[in-house]
Protein backbone atom coordinates (compact mmCIF):
# COMPACT_ATOMS: atom_id res chain seq x y z
CA UNK A 1 0.00 0.00 0.00
CA UNK A 2 1.09 3.72 -1.14
CA UNK A 3 0.73 6.28 1.90
CA UNK A 4 1.34 9.67 2.13
CA UNK A 5 4.33 10.57 4.28
CA UNK A 6 2.43 11.73 7.66
CA UNK A 7 -0.03 9.00 6.86
CA UNK A 8 3.11 6.52 6.89
CA UNK A 9 4.32 7.72 9.74
CA UNK A 10 1.45 7.90 11.87
CA UNK A 11 -0.04 4.33 10.78
CA UNK A 12 4.22 3.22 11.91
CA UNK A 13 3.86 5.21 15.32
CA UNK A 14 0.28 4.54 15.84
CA UNK A 15 -0.68 1.24 18.13
CA UNK A 16 -3.63 -0.94 18.26
CA UNK A 17 -3.35 -1.48 22.16
CA UNK A 18 -2.37 1.83 23.32
CA UNK A 19 -4.30 4.47 22.88
CA UNK A 20 -2.69 7.66 21.79
CA UNK A 21 -3.16 11.21 21.56
CA UNK A 22 -2.62 13.35 18.42
CA UNK A 23 -0.13 15.56 20.71
CA UNK A 24 1.94 12.85 21.49
CA UNK A 25 1.95 11.40 18.05
CA UNK A 26 2.89 14.71 16.19
CA UNK A 27 5.68 14.90 18.62
CA UNK A 28 6.89 11.61 18.00
CA UNK A 29 6.96 11.83 13.88
CA UNK A 30 8.09 15.32 14.38
CA UNK A 31 4.97 17.26 12.40
CA UNK A 32 3.19 19.82 13.21
CA UNK A 33 -0.22 18.71 15.12
CA UNK A 34 -2.65 20.25 12.18
CA UNK A 35 -0.78 17.59 9.48
CA UNK A 36 -1.38 14.40 11.68
CA UNK A 37 -4.99 15.22 12.46
CA UNK A 38 -5.42 15.51 8.70
CA UNK A 39 -3.64 12.22 8.17
CA UNK A 40 -5.48 10.41 11.03
CA UNK A 41 -9.04 11.87 9.72
CA UNK A 42 -7.84 10.23 5.99
CA UNK A 43 -6.18 7.06 7.58
CA UNK A 44 -9.91 6.58 9.93
CA UNK A 45 -11.62 6.99 6.38
CA UNK A 46 -9.78 4.29 4.51
CA UNK A 47 -10.42 2.65 8.12
CA UNK A 48 -7.06 1.84 9.12
CA UNK A 49 -7.09 3.30 11.94
CA UNK A 50 -10.25 5.32 14.60
CA UNK A 51 -9.90 8.69 15.74
CA UNK A 52 -11.98 9.60 19.25
CA UNK A 53 -12.39 12.61 20.58
CA UNK A 54 -12.93 14.13 23.86
CA UNK A 55 -13.81 17.36 24.96
CA UNK A 56 -10.99 18.69 27.94
CA UNK A 57 -10.50 21.79 29.03
CA UNK A 58 -7.30 23.77 29.33
CA UNK A 59 -5.76 25.91 32.23
CA UNK A 60 -2.87 28.68 31.32
CA UNK A 61 -1.31 30.56 33.89
CA UNK A 62 -1.79 34.54 33.50
CA UNK A 63 1.96 36.40 33.22
CA UNK A 64 1.04 37.53 36.95
CA UNK A 65 0.21 33.73 37.97
CA UNK A 66 4.10 33.13 36.42
CA UNK A 67 5.43 35.68 38.77
CA UNK A 68 3.39 35.09 41.86
CA UNK A 69 4.92 31.54 40.97
CA UNK A 70 8.04 32.61 41.86
CA UNK A 71 8.15 35.26 44.25
CA UNK A 72 4.88 33.69 46.35
CA UNK A 73 1.21 34.54 46.13
CA UNK A 74 0.99 38.61 47.35
CA UNK A 75 -1.22 37.37 50.50
CA UNK A 76 1.47 34.78 51.61
CA UNK A 77 4.41 37.14 51.11
CA UNK A 78 2.48 39.40 53.51
CA UNK A 79 1.60 37.09 56.19
CA UNK A 80 5.26 36.16 55.77
CA UNK A 81 6.44 39.49 56.65
CA UNK A 82 4.07 39.68 59.28
CA UNK A 83 4.80 36.75 61.34
CA UNK A 84 8.84 37.80 60.88
CA UNK A 85 8.00 41.49 62.16
CA UNK A 86 6.10 39.49 65.48
CA UNK A 87 2.75 40.36 64.02
CA UNK A 88 1.22 37.11 65.70
CA UNK A 89 1.75 38.54 69.09
CA UNK A 90 0.71 42.03 68.60
CA UNK A 91 0.77 44.18 65.23
CA UNK A 92 3.40 45.23 63.05
CA UNK A 93 2.42 48.31 60.92
CA UNK A 94 1.51 48.05 57.37
CA UNK A 95 3.92 50.32 55.76
CA UNK A 96 6.61 48.22 57.16
CA UNK A 97 5.36 44.79 56.01
CA UNK A 98 4.61 46.42 52.08
CA UNK A 99 8.57 46.63 51.69
CA UNK A 100 9.49 43.86 53.47
CA UNK A 101 7.24 42.07 51.47
CA UNK A 102 8.55 43.38 48.46
CA UNK A 103 4.82 44.49 47.62
CA UNK A 104 4.33 46.64 44.71
CA UNK A 105 1.79 48.81 42.88
CA UNK A 106 -1.94 46.58 43.02
CA UNK A 107 -0.01 43.89 45.24
CA UNK A 108 -0.61 45.87 48.21
CA UNK A 109 -4.73 45.96 47.60
CA UNK A 110 -4.46 42.02 46.22
CA UNK A 111 -2.39 40.72 49.44
CA UNK A 112 -4.69 43.13 52.02
CA UNK A 113 -7.90 41.52 50.55
CA UNK A 114 -6.67 38.07 50.20
CA UNK A 115 -5.20 37.88 53.66
CA UNK A 116 -8.32 39.15 55.47
CA UNK A 117 -10.42 36.68 52.83
CA UNK A 118 -8.19 33.36 53.87
CA UNK A 119 -8.54 34.59 57.80
CA UNK A 120 -5.01 34.98 58.11
CA UNK A 121 -5.90 37.58 60.48
CA UNK A 122 -6.50 41.34 60.41
CA UNK A 123 -5.82 45.36 59.63
CA UNK A 124 -6.94 47.47 62.38
CA UNK A 125 -5.30 51.18 62.87
CA UNK A 126 -2.36 50.88 60.13
CA UNK A 127 -1.45 47.54 61.85
CA UNK A 128 -1.41 43.86 60.62
CA UNK A 129 -2.09 41.84 63.13
CA UNK A 130 -1.92 37.71 62.44
CA UNK A 131 -4.57 35.50 63.93
CA UNK A 132 -4.67 32.04 62.17
CA UNK A 133 -7.94 31.08 64.83
CA UNK A 134 -10.64 31.51 61.97
CA UNK A 135 -10.49 27.64 61.37
CA UNK A 136 -8.50 24.42 61.07
CA UNK A 137 -8.51 24.71 56.98
CA UNK A 138 -7.14 28.14 57.59
CA UNK A 139 -2.97 27.10 56.80
CA UNK A 140 -0.86 29.82 55.25
CA UNK A 141 1.68 26.50 54.27
CA UNK A 142 -0.58 24.36 52.84
CA UNK A 143 -2.54 26.84 50.43
CA UNK A 144 -4.77 25.63 48.30
CA UNK A 145 -4.35 28.43 45.60
CA UNK A 146 -0.74 28.86 45.69
CA UNK A 147 -0.90 24.60 45.41
CA UNK A 148 -2.99 24.91 42.53
CA UNK A 149 -1.04 27.34 40.69
CA UNK A 150 2.02 24.76 41.35
CA UNK A 151 0.22 22.25 40.08
CA UNK A 152 -1.03 24.08 36.84
CA UNK A 153 2.49 24.88 36.04
CA UNK A 154 3.86 21.13 36.56
CA UNK A 155 1.60 20.02 33.97
CA UNK A 156 -1.02 18.45 36.48
CA UNK A 157 -4.01 20.91 35.81
CA UNK A 158 -6.39 17.70 35.80
CA UNK A 159 -5.80 17.14 39.53
CA UNK A 160 -6.38 20.64 40.59
CA UNK A 161 -9.35 20.89 43.27
CA UNK A 162 -12.13 22.60 41.17
CA UNK A 163 -12.83 25.67 43.95
CA UNK A 164 -9.27 26.50 43.80
CA UNK A 165 -9.33 26.78 40.15
CA UNK A 166 -12.28 29.17 40.11
CA UNK A 167 -10.62 31.05 42.56
CA UNK A 168 -7.98 31.22 40.66
CA UNK A 169 -10.02 32.08 37.57
CA UNK A 170 -11.85 35.17 39.18
CA UNK A 171 -8.45 36.53 40.26
CA UNK A 172 -7.21 36.35 36.75
CA UNK A 173 -4.61 34.11 37.15
CA UNK A 174 -5.50 31.37 34.95
CA UNK A 175 -6.80 31.48 31.28
CA UNK A 176 -9.51 28.53 30.72
CA UNK A 177 -10.66 26.83 27.09
CA UNK A 178 -11.82 24.27 26.23
CA UNK A 179 -10.28 21.71 23.58
CA UNK A 180 -10.88 18.87 21.94
CA UNK A 181 -8.72 15.99 22.28
CA UNK A 182 -8.18 13.14 19.78
CA UNK A 183 -7.08 10.20 20.19
CA UNK A 184 -6.18 7.20 17.80
CA UNK A 185 -6.12 3.60 17.96
CA UNK A 186 -5.22 0.86 15.06
CA UNK A 187 -7.74 -1.01 13.24
CA UNK A 188 -7.00 -4.47 12.48
CA UNK A 189 -7.24 -3.61 9.25
CA UNK A 190 -4.28 -0.92 10.00
CA UNK A 191 -2.51 -3.80 11.87
CA UNK A 192 -2.89 -5.95 8.62
CA UNK A 193 -1.53 -3.07 6.27
CA UNK A 194 1.56 -2.29 8.39
CA UNK A 195 2.15 -5.99 8.32
CA UNK A 196 2.13 -5.92 4.59
CA UNK A 197 3.97 -3.06 4.32
CA UNK A 198 3.15 0.71 2.96
CA UNK A 199 5.39 2.59 1.20
CA UNK A 200 5.59 6.39 1.39
CA UNK A 201 3.67 8.04 -2.08
CA UNK A 202 4.79 11.64 -2.83
CA UNK A 203 1.63 13.47 -2.65
CA UNK A 204 1.14 16.71 -3.88
CA UNK A 205 -1.40 19.34 -2.15
CA UNK A 206 -1.46 22.07 -4.77
CA UNK A 207 -1.18 21.94 -8.61
CA UNK A 208 1.50 24.53 -9.20
CA UNK A 209 2.74 26.17 -12.80
CA UNK A 210 5.89 23.77 -13.04
CA UNK A 211 3.72 20.87 -12.29
CA UNK A 212 1.36 21.53 -15.15
CA UNK A 213 4.21 22.96 -17.89
CA UNK A 214 6.17 20.00 -17.50
CA UNK A 215 3.10 17.22 -17.47
CA UNK A 216 4.73 15.80 -14.30
CA UNK A 217 0.82 16.80 -12.62
CA UNK A 218 -0.11 13.41 -14.37
CA UNK A 219 2.23 11.07 -12.08
CA UNK A 220 2.21 12.65 -9.07
CA UNK A 221 -0.09 11.57 -6.61
CA UNK A 222 -2.82 14.25 -4.95
CA UNK A 223 -3.18 14.73 -1.16
CA UNK A 224 -7.06 13.97 -0.54
CA UNK A 225 -8.86 16.82 0.90
CA UNK A 226 -11.28 15.85 4.07
CA UNK A 227 -13.79 18.56 3.99
CA UNK A 228 -15.27 17.34 6.79
CA UNK A 229 -12.55 18.25 9.72
CA UNK A 230 -12.77 21.26 11.75
CA UNK A 231 -11.40 24.28 10.51
CA UNK A 232 -10.54 27.51 11.98
CA UNK A 233 -13.41 30.24 11.38
CA UNK A 234 -12.65 32.20 8.82
CA UNK A 235 -14.16 35.85 9.51
CA UNK A 236 -13.78 37.31 5.53
CA UNK A 237 -14.50 41.06 4.84
CA UNK A 238 -18.35 41.92 4.99
CA UNK A 239 -20.50 45.45 4.27
CA UNK A 240 -20.72 46.80 7.82
CA UNK A 241 -24.73 46.53 8.83
CA UNK A 242 -25.05 50.42 8.82
CA UNK A 243 -23.60 50.72 5.23
CA UNK A 244 -25.48 47.91 4.03
CA UNK A 245 -28.99 50.17 5.59
CA UNK A 246 -27.74 52.91 4.13
CA UNK A 247 -27.88 51.85 0.80
CA UNK A 248 -31.43 49.74 1.46
CA UNK A 249 -32.66 53.22 2.37
CA UNK A 250 -30.73 54.51 -0.34
CA UNK A 251 -32.79 51.64 -2.62
CA UNK A 252 -36.45 52.28 -1.14
CA UNK A 253 -36.18 56.18 -1.63
CA UNK A 254 -35.18 56.06 -5.75
CA UNK A 255 -38.21 53.84 -5.84
CA UNK A 256 -40.58 56.27 -3.80
CA UNK A 257 -39.20 58.82 -6.99
CA UNK A 258 -36.24 60.65 -4.78
CA UNK A 259 -33.46 61.44 -6.10
CA UNK A 260 -29.79 61.88 -4.24
CA UNK A 261 -28.60 65.11 -3.33
CA UNK A 262 -24.77 65.73 -2.37
CA UNK A 263 -22.89 68.46 -0.31
CA UNK A 264 -19.75 69.27 1.94
CA UNK A 265 -19.90 68.23 5.42
CA UNK A 266 -18.23 71.38 6.54
CA UNK A 267 -20.54 74.07 4.98
CA UNK A 268 -21.22 77.57 6.25
CA UNK A 269 -23.62 78.76 8.92
CA UNK A 270 -25.38 80.25 6.00
CA UNK A 271 -26.65 77.03 4.84
CA UNK A 272 -26.94 75.19 8.02
CA UNK A 273 -28.81 77.47 10.18
CA UNK A 274 -29.40 81.14 8.13
CA UNK A 275 -31.59 79.99 5.65
CA UNK A 276 -33.28 77.51 8.11
CA UNK A 277 -34.53 80.84 9.79
CA UNK A 278 -32.56 80.35 13.14
CA UNK A 279 -32.02 83.47 14.76
CA UNK A 280 -28.12 84.19 15.29
CA UNK A 281 -28.23 83.84 18.84
CA UNK A 282 -30.22 80.66 19.45
CA UNK A 283 -28.79 78.27 21.83
CA UNK A 284 -28.31 75.55 19.42
CA UNK A 285 -26.05 78.09 17.31
CA UNK A 286 -23.18 77.91 20.22
CA UNK A 287 -20.61 76.16 20.29
CA UNK A 288 -22.04 73.70 23.03
CA UNK A 289 -24.14 71.92 20.24
CA UNK A 290 -21.99 72.46 16.78
CA UNK A 291 -18.49 71.77 15.71
CA UNK A 292 -17.15 75.44 14.84
CA UNK A 293 -14.15 74.86 12.53
CA UNK A 294 -11.31 77.32 12.64
CA UNK A 295 -10.62 78.24 8.63
CA UNK A 296 -11.29 80.97 7.27
CA UNK A 297 -15.06 82.29 5.97
CA UNK A 298 -16.68 81.35 3.23
CA UNK A 299 -16.80 83.92 0.81
CA UNK A 300 -18.74 82.78 -2.01
CA UNK A 301 -22.23 82.76 -0.70
CA UNK A 302 -24.98 84.28 -3.51
CA UNK A 303 -25.36 87.71 -2.50
CA UNK A 304 -29.22 88.52 -3.20
CA UNK A 305 -29.97 85.42 -1.11
CA UNK A 306 -27.75 86.56 1.77
CA UNK A 307 -29.85 89.79 1.14
CA UNK A 308 -33.28 87.89 1.24
CA UNK A 309 -32.48 85.71 4.35
CA UNK A 310 -31.14 88.58 6.57
CA UNK A 311 -34.02 90.86 5.68
CA UNK A 312 -36.34 87.75 6.45
CA UNK A 313 -34.42 87.24 9.82
CA UNK A 314 -34.78 91.23 10.39
CA UNK A 315 -38.11 92.23 8.96
CA UNK A 316 -39.89 88.95 8.81
CA UNK A 317 -41.65 87.53 5.29
CA UNK A 318 -44.64 88.66 4.34
CA UNK A 319 -47.72 91.55 5.68
CA UNK A 320 -47.72 89.79 8.85
CA UNK A 321 -44.03 88.70 9.29
CA UNK A 322 -41.59 90.61 12.21
CA UNK A 323 -38.47 88.83 11.87
CA UNK A 324 -36.28 87.99 15.03
CA UNK A 325 -35.42 91.78 15.93
CA UNK A 326 -32.09 90.02 17.17
CA UNK A 327 -28.46 90.53 15.95
CA UNK A 328 -27.52 89.52 12.68
CA UNK A 329 -23.90 89.78 10.69
CA UNK A 330 -22.77 87.97 7.65
CA UNK A 331 -19.69 87.78 9.79
CA UNK A 332 -21.30 84.86 11.57
CA UNK A 333 -23.38 83.43 8.46
CA UNK A 334 -19.73 83.29 6.21
CA UNK A 335 -18.57 81.18 9.59
CA UNK A 336 -17.49 77.72 8.38
CA UNK A 337 -19.09 74.76 10.80
CA UNK A 338 -19.16 71.00 10.48
CA UNK A 339 -23.13 70.02 9.62
CA UNK A 340 -25.06 69.48 12.47
CA UNK A 341 -28.21 67.83 10.23
CA UNK A 342 -28.01 67.80 6.44
CA UNK A 343 -31.10 70.54 6.16
CA UNK A 344 -28.37 72.29 5.00
CA UNK A 345 -27.59 70.65 1.79
CA UNK A 346 -31.79 70.91 1.35
CA UNK A 347 -31.45 74.66 1.17
CA UNK A 348 -28.76 74.43 -1.29
CA UNK A 349 -31.22 72.13 -3.37
CA UNK A 350 -33.93 74.37 -2.78
CA UNK A 351 -32.61 77.79 -2.99
CA UNK A 352 -31.49 76.65 -6.68
CA UNK A 353 -27.66 77.08 -5.90
CA UNK A 354 -26.89 73.41 -6.47
CA UNK A 355 -28.09 71.95 -9.23
CA UNK A 356 -30.43 75.55 -10.50
CA UNK A 357 -33.73 76.31 -10.28
CA UNK A 358 -36.12 73.73 -9.23
CA UNK A 359 -40.20 73.33 -11.11
CA UNK A 360 -42.59 70.96 -8.62
CA UNK A 361 -42.66 68.15 -8.36
CA UNK A 362 -39.43 67.18 -6.72
CA UNK A 363 -38.38 65.28 -4.28
CA UNK A 364 -34.82 64.67 -3.06
CA UNK A 365 -33.13 62.73 -0.37
CA UNK A 366 -29.83 62.22 1.13
CA UNK A 367 -28.16 59.65 3.86
CA UNK A 368 -25.15 61.38 4.98
CA UNK A 369 -23.20 61.90 7.89
CA UNK A 370 -23.74 64.92 10.70
CA UNK A 371 -21.72 65.86 13.33
CA UNK A 372 -23.26 67.12 16.73
CA UNK A 373 -21.80 67.80 19.99
CA UNK A 374 -24.02 65.76 22.35
CA UNK A 375 -23.07 63.58 25.46
CA UNK A 376 -22.37 59.85 24.27
CA UNK A 377 -25.15 57.73 25.41
CA UNK A 378 -26.64 54.61 24.67
CA UNK A 379 -28.55 56.70 21.88
CA UNK A 380 -26.34 59.67 20.96
CA UNK A 381 -23.05 59.75 19.00
CA UNK A 382 -20.80 62.47 17.92
CA UNK A 383 -21.61 61.90 14.55
CA UNK A 384 -24.24 59.66 12.90
CA UNK A 385 -26.48 59.09 9.67
CA UNK A 386 -29.55 61.23 8.47
CA UNK A 387 -31.76 60.18 6.12
CA UNK A 388 -32.56 63.82 5.00
CA UNK A 389 -35.23 63.66 2.37
CA UNK A 390 -37.77 66.47 1.03
CA UNK A 391 -41.02 66.79 -1.12
CA UNK A 392 -41.71 69.79 -3.03
CA UNK A 393 -45.86 69.89 -4.67
CA UNK A 394 -48.10 72.79 -5.29
CA UNK A 395 -50.70 71.32 -2.68
CA UNK A 396 -49.10 69.64 0.69
CA UNK A 397 -50.78 68.34 3.63
CA UNK A 398 -49.76 66.28 7.18
CA UNK A 399 -51.56 63.70 6.02
CA UNK A 400 -48.75 63.51 2.81
CA UNK A 401 -46.21 63.25 5.44
CA UNK A 402 -47.77 61.08 7.75
CA UNK A 403 -48.29 59.04 4.67
CA UNK A 404 -44.97 59.37 3.20
CA UNK A 405 -43.39 57.73 6.76
CA UNK A 406 -45.65 55.28 6.73
CA UNK A 407 -45.24 53.90 3.50
CA UNK A 408 -41.26 54.62 4.07
CA UNK A 409 -40.36 52.58 7.33
CA UNK A 410 -43.13 50.09 5.98
CA UNK A 411 -40.09 48.16 4.13
CA UNK A 412 -37.97 48.05 6.79
CA UNK A 413 -40.83 46.33 9.10
CA UNK A 414 -41.43 48.86 11.05
CA UNK A 415 -45.70 49.29 11.62
CA UNK A 416 -46.22 51.08 14.76
CA UNK A 417 -45.03 54.82 14.23
CA UNK A 418 -45.96 57.54 16.61
CA UNK A 419 -46.04 61.48 15.84
CA UNK A 420 -45.50 63.83 18.16
CA UNK A 421 -45.91 67.89 17.64
CA UNK A 422 -42.70 69.22 17.57
CA UNK A 423 -41.26 72.99 17.17
CA UNK A 424 -38.74 73.90 14.90
CA UNK A 425 -37.82 77.22 13.78
CA UNK A 426 -37.94 76.27 10.03
CA UNK A 427 -40.86 74.30 10.16
CA UNK A 428 -45.07 74.82 10.97
CA UNK A 429 -46.43 72.23 11.58
CA UNK A 430 -43.47 69.97 12.98
CA UNK A 431 -43.48 66.04 14.71
CA UNK A 432 -40.95 64.32 16.01
CA UNK A 433 -41.23 60.08 14.92
CA UNK A 434 -41.19 57.54 17.16
CA UNK A 435 -41.13 53.71 17.53
CA UNK A 436 -40.98 50.99 19.93
CA UNK A 437 -37.80 49.13 20.54
CA UNK A 438 -38.58 45.29 19.38
CA UNK A 439 -36.08 44.51 22.90
CA UNK A 440 -37.28 47.20 25.37
CA UNK A 441 -40.71 47.96 23.99
CA UNK A 442 -39.46 51.76 24.89
CA UNK A 443 -40.55 54.02 22.31
CA UNK A 444 -37.44 55.93 20.62
CA UNK A 445 -37.24 59.17 18.55
CA UNK A 446 -36.36 58.40 15.18
CA UNK A 447 -36.75 61.23 13.13
CA UNK A 448 -37.86 65.02 13.25
CA UNK A 449 -39.85 66.69 10.47
CA UNK A 450 -42.43 69.44 8.94
CA UNK A 451 -43.56 71.96 6.62
CA UNK A 452 -41.25 74.45 5.82
CA UNK A 453 -42.13 77.80 6.87
CA UNK A 454 -42.48 80.72 4.42
CA UNK A 455 -39.87 82.74 6.47
CA UNK A 456 -37.55 79.91 5.08
CA UNK A 457 -39.48 79.30 1.55
CA UNK A 458 -39.82 82.54 0.62
CA UNK A 459 -36.17 83.83 0.70
CA UNK A 460 -35.42 80.91 -1.18
CA UNK A 461 -37.94 81.71 -4.45
CA UNK A 462 -39.57 78.50 -3.83
CA UNK A 463 -43.27 79.57 -3.78
CA UNK A 464 -45.06 75.87 -3.45
CA UNK A 465 -45.24 73.68 -0.31
CA UNK A 466 -41.94 71.69 0.89
CA UNK A 467 -42.27 69.08 3.67
CA UNK A 468 -38.98 67.53 4.78
CA UNK A 469 -37.76 65.49 7.96
CA UNK A 470 -34.29 64.47 8.87
CA UNK A 471 -34.62 60.48 10.41
CA UNK A 472 -31.61 59.23 12.04
CA UNK A 473 -30.56 55.87 10.31
CA UNK A 474 -28.68 54.26 13.44
CA UNK A 475 -32.00 54.70 15.37
CA UNK A 476 -33.61 52.99 12.36
CA UNK A 477 -31.07 50.23 12.63
CA UNK A 478 -31.66 49.69 16.11
CA UNK A 479 -35.65 49.35 15.71
CA UNK A 480 -34.48 47.01 12.64
CA UNK A 481 -31.88 45.19 15.01
CA UNK A 482 -32.94 45.45 18.37
CA UNK A 483 -29.67 45.99 19.51
CA UNK A 484 -29.53 48.40 22.93
CA UNK A 485 -26.89 50.54 22.55
CA UNK A 486 -26.03 52.76 19.57
CA UNK A 487 -22.35 52.15 20.42
CA UNK A 488 -22.69 48.64 19.91
CA UNK A 489 -22.27 49.13 15.80
CA UNK A 490 -20.18 52.31 15.94
CA UNK A 491 -16.39 53.37 17.22
CA UNK A 492 -13.81 51.80 19.60
CA UNK A 493 -16.56 50.01 21.65
CA UNK A 494 -18.34 48.39 18.78
CA UNK A 495 -19.46 44.39 19.60
CA UNK A 496 -17.77 42.79 16.75
CA UNK A 497 -19.56 39.54 17.33
CA UNK A 498 -23.27 41.65 16.39
CA UNK A 499 -20.93 42.53 13.56
CA UNK A 500 -19.87 39.81 12.23
CA UNK A 501 -22.97 37.10 13.03
CA UNK A 502 -26.07 39.91 12.19
CA UNK A 503 -28.11 38.67 9.92
CA UNK A 504 -29.11 40.83 6.99
CA UNK A 505 -33.02 41.60 7.23
CA UNK A 506 -34.85 42.27 4.12
N1 LIG B 1 -33.01 69.27 10.71
C1 LIG B 1 -33.89 68.49 11.52
C2 LIG B 1 -33.06 67.68 12.53
O1 LIG B 1 -31.88 67.55 12.33
C3 LIG B 1 -34.68 67.52 10.71
C4 LIG B 1 -35.67 68.24 9.85
C5 LIG B 1 -35.37 68.47 8.52
C6 LIG B 1 -36.86 68.66 10.39
C7 LIG B 1 -36.27 69.15 7.74
C8 LIG B 1 -37.77 69.32 9.60
C9 LIG B 1 -37.47 69.55 8.29
O2 LIG B 1 -33.55 67.20 13.51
Amino acid sequence: MRLPETQVALLEAASATDTRTIEQLADEVDADSVAVTRAAFELEAAGLLTVEEHRAESVELTEEAERYLEQGLPELRLYRAAVDAGADEGGAPMGELVGAAGLEGSEVDIALSNFARKGFGRIEAGEVIVDLSGGPDVDPDADPEMEALEAIAAGEAGYVDEGALDRLHSRGLVVRSDTTIRSVTLTDDGVTALMEGVEVAETVGAVTPELLTSGEWRDVEFTEYNVEADAETVNGGKEHILRQTANRVKDVLVGMGFQEMEGPHADAEFWINDCLFMPQDHPARTHWDQFGLEVPPMEELPEDLLARVESAHREGVGEDGDGYHSPWTTDVARQVDLRGHTTSLSMRYLSGEAVGELEPPKRYFSVEKVYRNDTLDPTHLLEFFQIEGWVMAEELSVRDLMGTFTEFYEQFGITDLEFKPHYNPYTEPSFELFGEHPETGELIEVGNSGIFREEVLTPLGVDCDVMAWGLALERLLMLMYGFEDIRDVHGTMCDLELLRNVEVVH
